[in-house]
């Protein structure tokens, strides 16, 4: 018979053993990336969600430094606070970006202390990427509906004067002798006045203060981006070669929608991607279905190949007046009424790009009754 010291001893190993289990599990059972990490960023222990973050086992990240493992980084990540967190009891959570898989995090620390008094911190990574994103599209929403006042109430007072110096100079013109010294001045005002108005035009539309009868009718997207891709394409000049590829493949294409706008859409896009492609290039437009339980939706890709656009303009190009074209070339007011119209139509849109690699737009249009229109 075992002493009963050494039986005793026997049941508070397994006691320990079976706590360390338990907690191991319940750490792994927690869905945010979690870590204890040294003042040197050494990981001394993770959880699972970390190690899928990381894409290694959770044994080869023990030892590794955090941003090595988490970020794939050779120094901390910029906004850590993990030193300060060691240095306090309580610490305000903080943010990160996580470029390796363009994902932001919410970080929660604690400090921990050991028997001997030596200072660890636990680090608790909550993705905030979806809730940010949201958070942005409502700010930029509100954004765009007061520059939309703005902009509306602005064009509207400019368009009288500015009929005026159309009509006039129009008139002037029909009177004035072709040969006449200021003949060619005045066509000159006409013309700088018949741009302003199409810029009126547009503002006007962007801000959505004059009356849009919605014409409600079944509009083939298949058909309107053919018929939109010849419009967009002709004041492109004939010597840049830009090729279109087609993969029109979605079953359902039929929306109940606005035909012009949509229309006003597609021109749009195009005609952005063409600009971006100053020397030709590749256009690929390609269409698929999705359905989200019973609500099916009619998805638009529009890619290019050309000058991409920068993180820090990305966020700014459905703003009115966003334009890093010349004078004369753009206006910026495209996107910002591509923008507005998607959302009169309940659908959205969004823009991924690489610079010097290319520029992808994503339409997402809800279909609002199922449709037969396979194989057309
Ligand atoms: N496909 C694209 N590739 C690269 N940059 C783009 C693309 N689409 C838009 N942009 C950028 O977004 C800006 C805003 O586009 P938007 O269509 O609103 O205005 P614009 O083309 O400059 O002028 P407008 O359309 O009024 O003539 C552009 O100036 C350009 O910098
Ligand atoms: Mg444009």
């Amino acid at each position: 018979m075992p002493p009963a010291d050494t039986k005793k001893n026997e049941h508070t190993i397994i006691f320990v053993e079976e706590l360390k289990r338990q907690w191991l599990e319940t750490i792994d059972a927690i869905p945010d990336p979690l870590i204890v990490v040294g003042p040197d960023y050494s990981i001394s222990k993770a959880n699972m969600a970390m190690s899928e973050v990381a894409g290694t086992t959770v044994k080869k990240i023990v030892n590794k430094k955090c941003y090595e493992v988490f970020a794939a980084r050779k120094s901390p990540c910029e906004n850590c606070r993990m030193q300060k967190s060691s240095e306090g009891d309580h610490m305000p959570g903080y943010e990160i970006y996580n470029k390796k898989n363009d994902r932001w995090y919410e970080v929660a620390t604690r400090r921990l202390k050991n028997l001997s008094g030596q200072t660890s911190v636990v680090q608790i990574y909550r993705d905030r990427t979806d809730a940010k994103k949201l958070q942005n599209q409502m700010a930029q929403n509100e954004k765009l509906a007061s520059i939309g006042q703005l902009a509306g109430g602005f064009a509207h007072e400019i368009n009288n004067p500015l009929g005026g110096i159309l009509v006039f100079s129009q008139m002037m013109l029909r009177e004035m002798k072709k040969t006449g010294k200021h003949y060619q001045d005045v066509v000159e005002i006409e013309h700088a006045a018949r741009r302003c108005k199409s810029i009126v035009e547009n503002l006007l539309a962007y801000s959505r203060q004059r009356p849009v009868k919605p014409l409600l009718e079944p509009v083939d997207i298949h058909e309107l981006i053919q018929s939109s891709l010849k419009l967009a394409t002709l004041g492109l000049a004939k010597t840049t070669h830009h090729e279109t590829k087609l993969n029109l493949k979605a079953p359902i294409h039929t929306l109940i929608s606005d035909k012009n706008r949509l229309t006003q859409v597609f021109i749009n896009l195009f005609k952005n991607a063409f600009q971006a492609m100053a020397k030709g290039g590749q256009l690929s437009v390609s269409t698929s279905s999705n359905s989200v339980r019973t609500q099916h939706f009619l998805l638009v890709e529009v890619a290019d190949r050309g000058c991409g656009i920068s993180p820090a303009d990305l966020i700014k190009i459905f703003e009115p007046f966003f334009t890093t074209k010349d004078p004369g070339q753009g206006t910026g007011l495209g996107l910002s009424i591509v923008h507005g119209i998607m959302q009169d139509l309940g659908g959205t849109i969004e823009v991924k790009s690489k610079i010097n690699k290319g520029t992808t737009f994503s339409l997402s249009f809800p279909v609002l009754q199922p449709q037969k229109t396979a194989g057309k």
